[in-house]
């Protein structure tokens, strides 16, 4: 915690009001230590209870995270916004930065031309009484999907797969319910559960995706929902192949008491074919995003899934935000249907693909074998996080420490490829060998 930021109250709103504040103003950054729940009573003259309720509550609402020997800490993301300044400090000017998951913008299909045919053929105007889910873009989302074998019932729009997630999570489960994630899993998906005051159970992931006796435990262990990435899963790039949807299939079968989310957020950018659990349960959900082919900030994900399920989700949008614009919607299908776009998708696909199996191999000369099957990133295992991603930024490079989406797999780093030029793969990969074996010093001992 930092040495300027006094802590104070004597009531658990308000030293959970403190340590919010603390969090908004940067004097608590993300993975700040708070102090223990005695020290802290002593220092402010409370009992331990009161301290222990003030956590209880900040943990609930995902502000903080408590796990055993490392005590309570501001967890990574918080929800609640912090002022600019504390942020997180952006990369040492000229650092290569392959820490951010995001996709190359330079791959990305202009807007520009479709905005400006919609701005002169925008189509009728669309109020509270009749907007919804445009028949014809609900036809091209149903066609896309079937054809690559799911399932396709109802079908409604959410702002992008996070919002999907969590609009299924809040119709299905109660906070303190138990959600099966995938280790390692997204950042933010786990930064979300925490938010929703769900309880997260890690089930491991190889390449193929989640291992069938991982969500065995998870089920067991009361498990009411498992979230699912079909295809390349944040961090490792896993992508489900038909041997593992087959054994979940079946150890899935039937069941009536749990929510099954599967998130195809890489869609029409996947190099793999996709082999959905979509059906496999009573309650399920599908959802596929268009932000990683055409753009994170069209903000809109197609969600399909059983009648229930889906009847919750578009009923409580309904009730609050309403609709996905139609202009979106417009512009998504427009984008859907000119053939330049798929073309440029396909070669960004193909992009993602060389630079991932490029660095991929470059390591391989190097002894060091990552993960990355399908996506954007690759998952390098290392011995100690913080030493190699501090050796990376003294040569130059950002990367992500693992530590962001683990809960109980081993230490390793994510590296973002989309934007890394091909021509500085030899170089990385040999930056991370070396951050991985440090060559013994050549120095006199001092
Ligand atoms: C696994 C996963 N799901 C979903 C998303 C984002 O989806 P959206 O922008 O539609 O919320 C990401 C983005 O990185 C992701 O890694």
């Amino acid at each position: 915690m930092s040495a300027h930021y006094q802590l104070t109250g004597t009531t658990a709103v308000d030293i959970s009001a403190s340590i919010e504040s603390g969090i908004r103003t940067g004097a608590l950054s993300p993975g700040a230590a708070l102090p223990p729940v005695r020290a802290l009573a002593a220092e402010l003259g409370v009992s331990p209870a009161t301290v222990a309720r003030a956590y209880q509550e900040l943990r609930q609402r995902g502000l903080l995270a408590t796990a055993g020997r490392h005590g309570t800490r501001v967890r990574p993301r918080p929800p609640v916004a912090a002022r600019r300044s504390a942020l997180r400090p952006p990369p040492l000017p000229g650092a290569r930065d392959l820490s951010r998951g995001e996709p190359d913008p330079r791959l990305l299909p202009p807007l520009g031309p479709h905005l400006a045919a919609l701005a002169t053929e925008n189509g009728p105007s669309v109020g509270y009484s009749d907007a919804g889910v445009l028949p014809e873009l609900a036809e091209v989302a149903r066609a896309r999907l079937r054809a690559d074998g799911v399932p396709v019932g109802e079908l409604t729009l959410t702002g992008g797969a996070l919002d999907g997630i969590e609009r299924l999570l809040g119709a299905h489960l109660r906070p303190g319910d138990a959600v099966a994630v995938e280790d390692p899993g997204w950042a933010n998906l786990l930064d979300l559960v925490a938010a929703l005051g769900l309880r997260p159970i890690g089930v491991p992931v190889d390449d193929e995706g989640p291992l069938v006796a991982g969500v065995a435990a998870a089920l067991a262990a009361g498990a009411r929902a498992l979230i699912v990435t079909s295809r390349a899963q944040n961090p490792t790039g896993a992508a489900v192949s038909a041997a593992r949807a087959e054994a979940l299939r079946t150890l899935l079968a039937g069941r009536r008491d749990l929510l099954l989310i599967e998130d195809d957020h890489a869609a029409e950018l996947a190099r793999v074919p996709l082999h959905p659990l979509a059906g496999a349960t009573a309650s399920w959900a599908f959802l596929r995003s268009v932000s990683k082919p055409f753009g994170p900030d069209l903000r809109m994900a197609v969600l399909v899934g059983d009648e229930t399920t889906v009847a919750r989700v578009s009923g409580r949008t309904r009730v609050g935000a309403g609709w996905v614009s139609t202009v979106l919607q417009r512009l998504v299908l427009a984008l859907w249907r000119d053939p330049a776009v798929t073309e440029l998708v396909q070669r960004a696909a193909q992009s993602y693909e060389q630079r991932r199996e490029g660095l991929l191999a470059a390591l391989a000369e190097h002894g060091l074998t990552a993960h990355g099957r399908s996506g954007i990133n690759v998952w390098l295992p290392v011995a100690d996080e913080t030493s190699t991603v501090t050796a990376l930024r003294d040569a130059g490079w950002a990367v992500a420490p693992g530590a962001l989406y683990r809960i109980a797999a081993p230490p390793a780093l994510r590296i973002t490829v989309s934007s890394l030029d091909t021509a500085d793969l030899v170089a990385l990969a040999a930056a991370l060998a070396r951050a991985e074996n440090p060559p013994p010093s050549q120095g006199f001992p001092t």
